[in-house]
């Protein structure tokens, strides 16, 4: 996810740039850039780092006052964030500068095209793979926004293009595929952007562009199309918030928005993972096959709910590769002496990648010559730089301390590579994990359909807000998502929180059950073998202690209606996938309680988004 402006008008276009990114930094803060066109030539200023260091570059080498502009704020996918990756990117005529937000899957295969024509790239990015293809159209005599719809067409995944061409000082065009893009409409100029944020203070009339369109915008008109360049519905708006609630796009907390951006997230993540034979593709992972055909031992080694998402994780890959998995807290781990060996294959799972505790471990683990994979949501951080190979998701930027999108994408990467070890090693036919990974592509929606219904769940946390202690119970995948329910509301409720496998109870823990204490139970799908009953057995237990059970089970499960003094209904999915839907409503329960109880969800006491010491 990052933020992206254009504009044009009577204004300087390099400060409305600059304040529209500083507005979206949020979005993203890998790097910065932008460009303008002064007498017929582009000028570009972009730098690694926060726009802190682009507002000293420009200090430092000054930009002419314009009337039109582009600007980016990075959170890097494809390529590190380096000045020579930062955006915009040119085309080699130097007629085109371009800005982008999403994924371009099919880039590699473009770029190599390109190159074949005489092209030569400058960065790693799947970005100027589109920068190049729109200055060979306009080369050729298009317009640019005849170009853009070319280009368009031939462009795979999720994109927010924003170009502008030296020789049309006038006007910029924009096009977006699965990827935001608003017009701001002013007097007597206009803006685009990824969210209002970026334009708010000198416009509240704004136009949501639809799927597959193409936006031409001079300072006093805006032209919409479809890809094949007909006119285009267009969906004007006024906006209501305030440009605090613009930055969180108009949620109370950065949380709750991140909650909501989980269908999102999961599918960007699996964007682009598999070939169209069903077969798996991790690009990133740079280690040969045959060292992965030899690992005999795997550990996870991360911190807090990363770990959670790792305890998940064990479940699938042991069940998919038949490798034993071990699952650790990253301060414990070196000081365990574990036993490493080279065909140990150590992956880390961090959404920061800077977390100290887990960068220590993985340092060790490397020393005792373990191959180590990242799974990380931040690019060219310090663990993926120091790992073997990475996986990264792409839920973008995670600002709430507490971690939700982190920790579904984490899992579904975590369950890439489990399959992706288990085709390797032909531990699974082809055919078994092209069915798995089909389920898993259908997840997104399903994460939807639980969002669209939470009400019960806020109904619950204004019910509940003056108790001293909740519980959480589950079996198999559905224990660490008690565990991840119940350090949710720790952090950002402050609340006595607890989560047991639910077959634990009896060896003491049930001691804590008294009347009325809230027990929320996850309950596996029925017809896996035993693990359906134990659980209603448990929440019969625990009801007949007095507990004031809510019970998540899969819809159609009538066997736990009795026992559920509420009942949220999950979609139906396999047992292993049960978490990407089962930790939402507690995500969202704990969001709703803090908030209740007026605490700063956001930044909850005593915590901070990334724990970089020891
Ligand atoms: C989760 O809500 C917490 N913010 C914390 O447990 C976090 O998951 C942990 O510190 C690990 O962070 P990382 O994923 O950035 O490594």
């Amino acid at each position: 996810m990052c933020g992206i402006i254009g504009y044009v008008g009577p204004r300087v276009a390099r400060e409305v740039v600059v304040a529209g990114l500083r507005r979206m930094e949020y979005r993203g803060y890998d790097s910065a850039g932008l460009a303008v066109i002064d007498a017929g030539e582009l000028q570009i200023r972009k730098k690694a780092g926060k726009i802190a260091n682009l507002a000293a570059e420009l200090d430092h080498d000054p930009l002419a006052d314009t009337r039109i502009g582009i600007g980016h704020t990075r959170w890097a996918t494809h390529g590190r964030p380096t000045d020579v990756n930062a955006h915009p990117h040119v085309s080699q005529n130097h007629r085109i500068a371009l800005i982008h937000n999403g994924i371009i899957e099919n880039f590699a295969a473009l770029r190599l095209e390109l190159e074949a024509q005489g092209i030569t790239f400058e960065s790693e990015t799947d970005t100027e793979t589109a920068a190049q293809l729109l200055g060979v159209e306009v080369a050729k005599g298009a317009d640019l926004a005849e170009a853009m719809r070319t280009v368009c067409g031939r462009l795979e995944g999720a994109f927010t293009l924003v170009a502008i061409d030296s020789t049309e000082p006038e006007r910029l065009v924009a096009a977006r595929r699965n990827s935001p893009l608003v017009v701001g409409v002013g007097e007597g100029e206009n803006f685009v952007a990824s969210d209002v944020a970026a334009f708010i203070e000198f416009t509240r009339s704004a136009i949501e562009l639809g799927q597959d369109q193409v936006v031409e915008v001079t300072r006093d008109s805006v032209t919409v199309t479809d890809f094949d360049g007909n006119p285009a519905p267009t969906h004007p708006f006024e906006v209501t918030w305030d440009l605090s609630a613009a930055e969180k796009a108009g949620y109370d907390w950065f949380m709750r928005k991140e909650i909501y951006e989980q269908p999102k997230a999961v599918a960007d993540t699996l964007l682009g993972r598999f070939n169209p034979d069903g077969s798996l593709k991790l690009d990133e992972l740079h280690i040969p096959e045959a060292e992965l055909r030899s690992v005999d031992k795997i550990i996870i080694v991360a911190c807090g709910t990363a770990y959670y998402a790792g305890l998940v994780a064990k479940y699938a890959i042991e069940h998919w590769t038949r490798i034993a998995c071990e699952v650790e807290i990253a301060s414990e781990f070196r000081y365990r002496d574990p036993i490493i060996t080279g065909t140990t294959l150590v992956v880390t799972l961090s959404q920061s990648g800077e977390t100290a505790d887990t960068l220590m471990a993985i340092r060790h683990a490397r020393e005792q010559h373990a191959k180590v994979i990242a799974i990380c949501n931040t690019n060219g951080a310090t663990i993926p730089r120091e790992s073997d190979a990475v996986i990264y998701t792409h839920a973008g930027p995670e600002i709430g301390v507490a971690s939700t999108k982190g920790f579904l994408t984490q899992v579904a990467a975590c369950y890439l590579l489990g399959l992706y070890l288990a085709q390797v090693r032909g531990a699974m036919f082809d055919d078994e994990i092209a069915r798995v990974m089909r389920e898993l592509a259908d997840t997104p929606p399903l994460i939807q359909q639980v969002l669209d219904g939470l009400d019960p769940i806020k109904a619950l946390a204004r019910r509940f807000v003056d108790k001293q202690s909740v519980l959480f119970l589950g079996r198999h995948v559905g224990y660490p998502v008690a565990l991840e329910g119940a350090l949710k509301l720790k952090e950002i409720a402050y609340l006595h929180a607890e989560g047991f496998p639910a077959g634990e109870l009896k060896h003491g823990p049930i001691a804590l059950v008294e009347e009325g204490i809230p027990i929320f139970v996850i309950v596996p799908p029925q017809g896996r073998d035993q693990l359906h009953d134990k659980v209603v057995s448990n929440i019969q237990e625990v009801r007949a202690r007095g507990a004031f059970t809510v019970v998540l089970a899969e819809e159609g499960d009538d066997e736990v209606v009795p026992y559920a003094d509420v009942l949220f209904t999950l979609p139906r999915v396999s047992t292993l996938l049960q978490p990407l839907v089962a930790t939402v409503p507690l995500q969202m329960f704990a969001c709703e309680l803090a908030t209740l109880k007026g605490y700063d969800v956001d930044q909850p006491r005593n915590l901070a988004k990334s724990v970089t010491v020891e």
